[in-house]
């Protein structure tokens, strides 16, 4: 559905994205993920021939961007980072203008916006200038103009960002419900559980690179050692000696990341039965998140 070679963005002396590649199959859910200014948007402008690549290249279903531009974006939804709707018009007309620019006719235009109002819940605010309206009904509204077409791509760039638990859930669940029809999706999100439970691979890109490509559960068990840290006291080295044939030890001075192989209890016993206490211990979740940080050193809710 989409295939990205080598692409790549310079401001100036300043690379936003160095060489990014990323092949998306039809019906896939990729979720795209990193820190702030990593190059998430940047990348996404130019796979929709919003910001002119530097370099590389961008398919969309079979269709090159530079060859075949008008075939490629037909194919695709935008749901911006920034909202791009009008304010001083209503939903309706707001529709009525994109829908316009994707060329659907005049009756399939109707049903169209009809069912998009409904689906992102504003079928009652339809006709009001978007200027009253909450931050999260503008986001919905932002959504339901990337929809209006029934893309075969759809792209979102942080959909659900502040906006109100309310309109998130129906982003979220809008997003889904396409997923489960069979849209293929990108989804960028800083929010972690949102990208655990939509998507079945994500991308991690940091510094204008992607860093890690692969299905969540892969990623997360080459990346995040199960198994636990503990603090110790007394004779560390000869802990470490005893436990060492029992799981993966790694040590930074008093404390050692334990993976074992298998039960955690003969661990504990080999620490005690060797002279060292144990003074804490904590688990590893293992899960997205701390891929993440493993990877970027960031944890990425923190970063807003
Ligand atoms: N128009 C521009 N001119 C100059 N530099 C830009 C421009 N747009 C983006 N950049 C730079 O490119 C880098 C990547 O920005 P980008 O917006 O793609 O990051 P992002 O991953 O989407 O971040 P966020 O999570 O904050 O949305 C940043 O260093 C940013 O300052
Ligand atoms: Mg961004």
């Amino acid at each position: 559905m989409l295939s990205v070679r080598g692409l790549g963005k310079d401001y100036g002396a300043r690379t936003a994205v160095k060489a990014l590649d990323l092949e998306v199959a039809r019906g896939e859910c990729v979720g795209l993920l990193g820190p702030n200014g990593a190059g998430k948007t940047t990348a996404i402008s130019m796979i929709c021939g919003v910001v002119t690549r530097t370099r590389g290249s961008v398919a969309i279903a079979g269709h090159d961007l530079a060859t075949a531009p008008f075939a490629a974006k037909a194919r695709l939804g935008l749901v911006p980072q920034d909202l791009a709707i009008y304010e001083e018009l209503t939903p309706v007309e707001n529709l009525e203008f994109f829908g316009a620019l994707y060329g659907l006719d005049r009756a399939r235009l109707q049903a169209r916006i009809a069912a998009v109002l409904d689906v992102v819940g504003l079928s009652d605010r339809a006709g009001e200038p978007a200027r009253r309206f909450s931050g999260g009904m503008k986001r919905r509204l932002n959504l339901a103009a990337g929809l209006l077409h029934e893309p075969e791509l759809l792209i979102l760039d942080e959909p659900t960002v502040g906006v109100d638990p309310q309109s998130r859930n129906r982003i979220f669940e809008t997003v889904k419900r396409l997923h489960g029809s069979g849209t293929t999706i990108i989804y960028t999100s800083h929010y972690m559980e949102e990208v655990e439970e939509l998507c079945d691979r994500v991308a991690i890109i940091d510094g204008g690179a992607i860093i890690a490509d692969g299905a969540i559960a892969d990623l997360v068990a080459k990346h995040t050692g199960r198994g636990v840290e503990l603090e110790l006291a007394g004779d560390v080295e000869a802990a470490v000696a005893r436990v060492t044939p029992l799981g993966e030890v790694t040590r930074t001075g008093s404390a050692i990341r334990v993976v074992p192989h298998g039960a955690l209890a003969p661990v504990i016993a080999a620490i005690e039965e060797g002279g060292a206490s144990i003074t804490r211990i904590e688990s590893h979740e293992a899960n997205l998140e701390a891929v993440f940080l493993a990877l970027t050193g960031h944890e990425l809710r923190d970063e807003r």
